[in-house]
């Protein structure tokens, strides 16, 4: 393991053993107010999604999303219980009601929110191409024509690279492993969150490959929950006070080490 790496890692684990503290002790002083749905709720993620949800060196879920949903809870006065599910089967499992949420990185499409409803934006995300280092040929969706892409599955990256003429799509299960097909030389390129392949990137998980040019569209990410689902209003007014009195910010901070650029719009489209 690469020095940085370690310090990382050791960084992270402590800052999630420090939030875990918290919630223990905030969990006796806080007395759920009356109205609001003591919970518990089992909130679905797909954890190869880094920085918004892995899972640390002793298996405990970590990340932007991982948090935020944490402080909902806190704000909200819900206990919050992770299940971990593949990414194309969280929105069967809001369907079949067997998750009250799921926080996965989760863009809010028009589509989507036929089958589930979406908590009001909590990230400004989009997609990004990822290429090998030395490859000065891909600069564009249209360079992509008939070009090998890797995607995870059930993603708006995996759309996006349907669109492409010609492109031999494949799909993994996971990011980590479309971006390792990438790497390996076995893919051109691979369609994915820019946030998330940059974090590949920069914590040296997949070398030899860099993002080429523009973001190829805005994401917003949401909080999915049965459709008509009474916990909308509650996970709604949680994310609305955390992100005015800053803990939105801090945990924004925590992640990605800057502060958030602009603000969020309400809605998505
Ligand atoms: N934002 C993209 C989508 O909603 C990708 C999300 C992938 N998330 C994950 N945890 N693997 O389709």
């Amino acid at each position: 393991m690469k020095r940085s790496h370690f310090l990382k890692n050791t960084f992270l684990s402590l800052g999630a053993t420090l939030v875990l503290a918290a919630c223990g002790g905030t969990e006796e002083a806080t007395t759920p107010s009356s109205d609001a749905a003591a919970g518990p709720w089992v909130v679905g993620t797909e954890p190869a999604f880094p920085p918004f949800e892995s899972q640390n060196d002793s298996g405990e879920l970590i990340g932007f999303d991982i948090d935020l949903m944490k402080a909902i809870g806190e704000q909200a006065g819900i206990e919050i219980e992770f299940e971990s599910l593949p990414f194309d089967g969280l929105i069967p499992a809001l369907q079949a009601g067997t998750i009250e949420a799921a926080i996965s990185g989760m863009t809010i499409t028009e589509e989507r929110a036929a089958t589930v409803d979406f908590s009001r934006p909590y990230f400004r995300a989009g997609l990004a191409i990822a290429v090998a280092q030395d490859d000065s040929e891909t600069t564009s969706l249209e360079t992509l024509e008939g070009k090998r892409i890797a995607v995870q599955i059930g993603t708006t990256g995996a759309e996006q690279a349907a669109t492409i003429k010609d492109a031999k799509v494949s799909t993994f299960d996971s990011a980590p492993l479309a971006l390792q097909e990438l790497a390996n030389g076995n893919a051109d390129a691979v369609i994915n969150d820019a946030p998330a392949t940059l974090d590949a990137i920069s914590t040296g998980n997949i070398p030899g490959v860099k993002v080429i040019g523009e973001l190829l569209t805005e994401e917003f990410y949401g909080i999915a929950m049965p459709k008509d689902s009474s916990n909308r209003e509650i996970l709604n007014a949680a994310l609305e006070e955390m992100i005015a009195n800053g803990t939105y910010d801090t945990i924004y901070e925590k992640w990605f080490g800057t502060a958030p650029v602009g603000t969020l719009p309400e809605t998505a489209f």
